[in-house]
């Protein structure tokens, strides 16, 4: 049975952010929330705590044993239990790495267009934005990083999303060994947001960026948070390189605190028993995307649509419309809501981001009425 097909009135009694910001009259594929129900696996794990009376704080090694299983099945690739652990949420996770790898006043590259946390983590802890874009087609710009890692910035640390939210380019292990290796030669450290790596198309493959040899300085942060839909309940892994013993100790003092045992429990759960779950997603997922293509040929030419192979999420080119801001316009005239690509990178305006993983009837209805909107 399909799991994106949930009627929107069963979607509309939620009470999280992605259906309760805008009125009930718009349509909202914007935050990166599914309209999934929740894994049985999952489900019972949750009730089974709440029944022990088990909301206490988290122990053990579950969540990074179950991590660890998950990355020998998909990617044929295990890291050893040293380099794991128990963190905090994705972002909290990249902050406290931050902090801890680097001082204030310092640079940190990112490679716009990206995820909007990326820029706040920055300049709201006193770092300052180091920015080399995504080359047009998506990808890594290696020689412009070069040049960024030598120039006046003198950056000390990166921040790589992996896959690329919004663009979902999967970065190749050729690219992401040049980054590691121009950044451990200049003593940057390469801090890498893995949160998506589940969420690949069928036929495509994910690189762990610790599953390059010449990328054992890096650090990864990942949490099960995404690709299973639990943002309601905090929590993930972070990794270190072999070549990054000590790492995990130059975190800020309470730097992991914020993890959830609810969170390590239902994740836990999900990286156990729901993997065949998140595949069976990204069919649909994927043909969401192939819908997206279609029904923009029909009704909305001038929508440019590249679709990458990673992630729920489609990343629009709106610039030939003519509009001045097309978020804002498909929001007020279409009652669609979207991201917005300038929170992305103040070069996007133009663009918007849509979230993929709802209905594929959902989806038709908010094309139908971005099209209308522009009449
Ligand atoms: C690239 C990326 N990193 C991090 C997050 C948020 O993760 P967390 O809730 O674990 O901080 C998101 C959420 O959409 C994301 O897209």
């Amino acid at each position: 049975m399909a799991l994106l097909n949930l009627p929107e009135a069963r979607l509309r009694e939620r009470t999280s952010l992605k259906w309760r910001t805008f009125d009930a009259d718009v349509l909202p594929l914007w935050v990166a929330e599914m309209d999934v129900e929740q894994h049985p696996a999952v489900q019972e794990a949750l009730v089974d705590a709440i029944r022990r009376g088990d909301t206490g704080y988290p122990h053990g090694t579950a969540y990074a044993e179950a991590y660890a299983a998950m990355a020998e099945h998909r990617w044929g690739w295990r890291p050893a239990p040293e380099q794991i652990r128990r963190s905090g949420d994705v972002m909290n996770s990249m902050l406290a790495l931050l902090v801890g790898n680097t001082a204030e006043g310092d640079h940190v590259v990112i490679n716009p267009p990206v995820y909007p946390p990326f820029w706040q983590i920055v300049t709201g802890y006193r770092r300052h934005l180091t920015e080399v874009a995504l080359t047009p087609a998506g990808r890594l710009d290696l020689p412009a990083i070069e040049a960024a890692l030598d120039g006046p910035d003198d950056p000390s640390a990166y921040l790589l999303c992996s896959p690329h939210n919004p663009t979902g380019t999967i970065h190749t292990a050729d690219e992401l060994g040049a980054l590691a290796t121009a950044c451990a030669e200049r003593g940057v450290v390469l801090i890498v947001d893995e949160i998506h790596a589940p969420l690949i198309d069928p036929g495509n493959e994910f690189v762990p960026v610790l599953s390059v040899p010449a990328a054992q300085r890096a650090i990864v942060t990942f949490s099960a948070g995404k690709g299973w839909n639990l943002a309601a309940l905090k929590g993930g892994v972070m990794l270190r390189g072999t070549e990054a013993a000590g790492v995990f100790d130059k975190l800020p003092p309470l730097a992991n605190q914020s993890t959830g045992h609810l969170a390590t429990i239902a994740h836990t759960a999900a990286l156990t028993h729901a993997q065949d779950w998140v595949d069976q997603l990204m069919t649909e997922v994927a043909a969401n995307k192939q819908l997206l293509v279609d029904l923009l040929a029909a009704d909305l030419p001038g929508v440019t649509y590249r679709p990458g192979p990673a992630t729920y999420l489609a990343w629009l080119d709106c610039s030939a419309l003519g509009l001045a801001h097309p978020r804002n316009h498909f929001l007020t005239r279409g009652k669609v809501a979207l991201n917005g690509g300038a929170d992305f990178g103040a070069a996007f305006g133009q663009f918007v981001r849509m979230n993929l993983a709802a209905s594929p009837e959902l989806i038709t209805r908010a094309v139908q009425r971005m099209a209308a909107s522009l009449a």
